[in-house]
């Protein structure tokens, strides 16, 4: 223990003072139960658990919690539990991206109202992770996330099951008529096994991996399976940990540099990350105060090959067999060339101390250098006249003969559109064609994980499996195939995507980074003059509030007042 002394706690402006406010703070803990020995002289810790009774993937934190708190307290300590929004991403609706701002906004505010002088973080679920860090950062207190870790790999009939990844593509087989409602209902079952998160390389996974790489967890912390016992062990040993962190006050301004998003950045390449991986660590940069930027994706995407072989990327495995294969810290030993290893982490040791020794134990998880899943990284940034400030897609998970190609749009402006017209075997459309949904992004309806759009039933049936499809709205992470996604500006700010018409031709080509719609400057003035913005979806509450701040989707999609250098820094509560 070094730093900080006991009367330089942030919790002893709540409780040290002889005074009727102070008297009034100790008092309500001894209405408690709690006694003078529980917290003088100790940090308070919260855990900001995010556990709720409807989200299947931290359903383990509800026993969890009580680790962390033991940790806390073996290392002399006072735990506080402060439950948060909890964002269960199949569940809340319209999309857990409208409220993934909600949830920073709430632990800051929780951090920051509270005698708190350290937090653990426990999240995992796709918005968690970046709403709980971002939060966490603006509050400026020392922090650990607590990854919820991946559920156990589905098993159906002999075949391992990953999480949204076969549910699209058994879908797909039930819409050509190839899977009986037997069938159906035993894959319904067989799915998803255990809590914990979604154990394909999905957001979820990318964003805890990402969160391990930047630094925020405990070494090995983000691959452990919810289940497994070492992840109980990991959740006692964040609890010790913040209570140093506390002592040696290291907060993330002590802590942070540029560096540790870069290396957030180079393992999502080699992760073969979920393209939700931009919006998130762009947005969680921007409040550290380290801004990182499309661009520079895109050159760590030259670089970093794919070397981790889960799907969807990869063609095999799940995160149970990347951890088992040697984890995140496997990983990013063989990609060291690219980190700094300089950069710090929440154990007090740089990165390179905490990947030193970490071994690998089946090279066909983890691949090899020369052995990638893919040569470039996960992630490809396309601009041009249809997208002046980028349009995102995951080269890994397209098929190869998409990734130059020009085709004849076929334009919707909503989704329910799309989805009648998709399930029309009379459609109108042919496997060459670029199907376009606008109207989508984060104003146009909150930006949900609508990418992935359909496949007309009437290719599926003739075995298409695969076309482009472009859209101003995220996928999940566990989805797959060339999809063009968060165009940006989007059509409901009168980005280009609001002037597509059906019949326009639009060239893609990933490999020079370009997308083009071939449709004259003069002519897109024309139909400029002639558009209109769509009317506001929100006019009162929460959305209003959205509406009226959330930043493009090439900016991370946070708010702008809640963006580091708006207005002046937010002062510590006056306690009267
Ligand atoms: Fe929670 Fe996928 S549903 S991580």
């Amino acid at each position: 223990m070094s730093g900080k002394s006991p009367d330089q706690l942030r919790s002893a402006r709540w409780f040290a003072p002889d005074d009727l406010r102070s008297f009034g703070h100790r008092s309500r803990l001894m209405q408690m139960g709690y006694a003078h020995a529980d917290w003088v002289g100790k940090p308070v810790i919260a855990i900001v658990n995010t556990w709720s009774d409807i989200n299947q993937c931290h359903g383990h934190f509800k026993q969890r919690v009580d680790d962390v708190r033991r940790g806390i307290l073996q290392a002399g300590g006072f735990p506080i539990e402060l439950p948060a929004i909890s964002l269960s991403e199949p569940i809340v609706k319209p999309t857990t991206m409208l409220y993934r701002n909600f949830l920073a906004m709430e632990t800051e505010e929780l951090l920051r109202s509270h005698p708190i002088d350290g937090a653990v973080l426990m999240g995992g679920c796709d918005k968690t992770t970046p709403g709980l860090t971002m939060g966490a950062l603006s509050a400026g207190l020392p922090f650990v996330f607590v990854p919820a870790g991946p559920m156990l790999s589905g098993q159906w009939r002999g075949q391992q099951l990953g999480s949204g990844s076969d549910a699209w593509k058994f879908w797909d087989e039930r819409r050509a008529g190839n899977l009986s409602d037997d069938d159906w209902q035993e894959i319904e079952a067989s799915i998803s096994r255990s809590h914990g998160t979604c154990m394909t390389m999905g957001t979820a996974a990318t964003m805890m991996g990402i969160a391990e790489a930047v630094g925020f967890t405990l070494p090995g912390a983000s691959s452990i399976p919810a289940v497994d016992a070492s992840h109980i062990r990991m959740c006692a040993a964040s609890g010790r940990r913040i209570v140093d962190m506390v002592w040696e006050d290291l907060t993330p301004a002590a802590m942070l540099s540029r560096a540790h998003f870069e290396n957030g950045i180079v393992c999502a390449m080699a992760m073969g990350c979920s393209t939700n991986a931009i919006i998130h660590l762009i947005a969680m940069s921007r409040r550290a105060g380290f801004p990182v930027t499309l661009d520079d994706f895109d050159v760590a995407s030259r670089r970093v090959p794919v070397l981790a072989n889960i799907r969807p990327s990869g063609d095999r495995y799940l995160m149970e067999d990347f951890h088992y294969a040697g984890g995140l810290r496997a990983m990013l030993s063989r990609v060291r060339h690219h980190l700094h290893l300089d950069a710090v982490n929440v154990n007090g040791r740089t990165l390179g101390d905490n990947i030193a020794g970490a071994q690998i134990s089946d090279s066909d998880v983890i691949r090899p250098l020369d052995q990638p899943i893919y040569a470039e990284g996960a992630l490809a940034v396309l601009r041009g006249n249809l997208a002046p400030d980028g349009v995102v897609m995951k080269p890994s998970a397209c098929a190869p003969h998409l990734l130059q190609h020009t085709g004849r749009a076929l334009v919707f402006d909503d989704y329910s559109s799309l989805k009648q017209a998709t399930d029309d075997p009379s459609l109108d459309v042919t496997a060459d064609d670029i199907l376009v949904l606008r109207n989508a992004g984060p104003l146009g309806a909150g930006m949900p994980e609508w990418g992935m759009l359909p496949i007309p039933v009437k290719l599926v049936r003739q075995g298409v499996r695969d076309m482009l499809r472009l859209s101003d709205a995220r996928m999940s992470g566990t989805s797959y195939g060339g999809c063009l996604l968060h165009c940006a500006p989007e059509a409901a700010v009168g980005g280009p995507l609001a002037l597509v018409q059906t019949g326009d031709r639009i060239t893609v080509d990933v490999p020079a980074r370009r997308i083009h719609l071939e449709v004259s400057d003069q002519e897109l003035a024309e139909r400029r003059r002639h558009w209109q913005a769509p009317p506001p979806r929100w006019q009162r509450g929460y959305g209003w509030i959205f509406s009226r701040h959330v930043l493009q989707a090439d900016q991370g999609c946070d708010f702008d007042f809640l963006e580091r250098d708006f207005g002046a820094p937010v002062p510590e509560p006056d306690i009267f």
